[in-house]
């Protein structure tokens, strides 16, 4: 019998929530093969799978990885990258839905780094023709949890009863790693402060599509969160947008730098991750970002591999 969840067609990824478990798991299966694959350049069997078709790129916050991995992915497999001025997500020349409607007409995708999440729905509604990428909300960053998930699963096979810990903010990240870990079966402990904690409602969606018993759980003390942990992963303290709080947020994250004491809590197979850019003595030390338990540009590398996987499963 036919599996209808596997045939339908996704137009975008706007959350992991919009990949059911088996379409993750899938993406990531595509994604170690392309990965396998890219030695052969220009002779490897995708190398023209996006032959003629455009993807844009649109960014209204600083990226490095995010916008080189999909424009190298889209050049890769044979596609072409239009840049698509930040001014034009203000909706103030024309308004956002207008741009979109625009943008459908002449390219297959469009790949969106904004604030509001809101703003990303607007586009992807807006244009029925036209798939949309979340590259980083406020709320969300889907497309670093799958590299994260890829690397992960390159580390320790099977992620079935794994169990990943999350040191700082419940932010974007978390968001992610929170709806993806557990669709595979991995646990997710997040350690925050007060005021900090991942919100309910992204544990209550984590815990509707966990698969094999994995959980969400929060956490105060950073070493109970570590206790027994697969990976230590945390991100930045004060986000894209959150600058003016910067100063205000080093003294209430003090406690949840990932250092060589909190990397003790946790096994000593436990391996180190961050989405980057890293910032050196305050969400983590030196000494463990450079540590052989690290492994923070697998993560970068990973995503070009996984999203070149996106844009096959999307556009084809
Ligand atoms: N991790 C990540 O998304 O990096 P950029 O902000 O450089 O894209
Ligand atoms: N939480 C960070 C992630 C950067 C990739 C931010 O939003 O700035």
């Amino acid at each position: 019998m036919a599996n209808t969840e596997l045939e339908r067609s996704v137009k975008d990824f706007i959350s992991v929530r919009d990949l059911s478990p088996a379409e993750l798991a899938r993406l990531l299966d595509l994604s170690a093969g392309l990965k396998a694959d890219r030695r052969l350049r220009r002779r490897a069997p995708t190398a023209d799978a996006l032959a003629g078709r455009h993807v844009a790129m649109l960014f209204e916050k600083p990226s490095l990885r995010t916008r080189s991995t999909f424009e190298i992915a889209t050049r890769e497999l044979g596609g072409d990258t239009l840049d698509v001025p930040a001014q034009f997500a203000e909706g103030i020349r024309e308004p956002l839905q207008d741009v979109a409607r625009n943008l459908e007409r002449w390219i297959d995708a469009i790949v969106v780094r904004t604030y509001a999440q809101a703003k990303v729905m607007m586009i992807a509604s807006a244009a029925p023709n036209l798939h949309v990428i979340n590259a980083l909300t406020d709320d969300e960053h889907p497309c670093q949890a799958l590299a994260d998930m890829l690397t992960l699963r390159e580390r320790l096979g099977s992620l079935r009863g794994r169990t990943l810990a999350y040191v700082g903010d419940g932010n974007n990240t978390a968001t992610s790693l929170a709806h993806a870990a557990p669709m595979l079966g991995m646990s997710l402990h997040v350690a925050s402060p007060a005021g900090y904690e991942l919100p309910a409602h992204v544990v209550e969606e984590a815990m509707r599509s966990a698969r094999d018993g994995a959980l969400v759980r929060l956490f105060r003390d950073p070493r109970e969160a570590v206790a027994g942990a697969d990976a230590v992963y945390t991100d930045v303290w004060a986000s894209m947008g959150e600058e003016k709080e910067a100063a205000a947020r080093k003294l209430v994250f003090a406690d949840y730098q990932v250092n060589r004491a909190l990397m003790a809590a946790a096994p000593g197979s436990a391996l180190f991750m961050h989405c980057l850019p890293a910032h050196r003595e305050e969400e983590v030390t030196a000494e463990v970002f450079e540590s052989p338990a690290s492994v923070v540009f697998d993560q970068a590398e990973n995503r070009l591999h996984t999203e070149k996987a996106l844009l096959l499963t999307l556009l084809s």
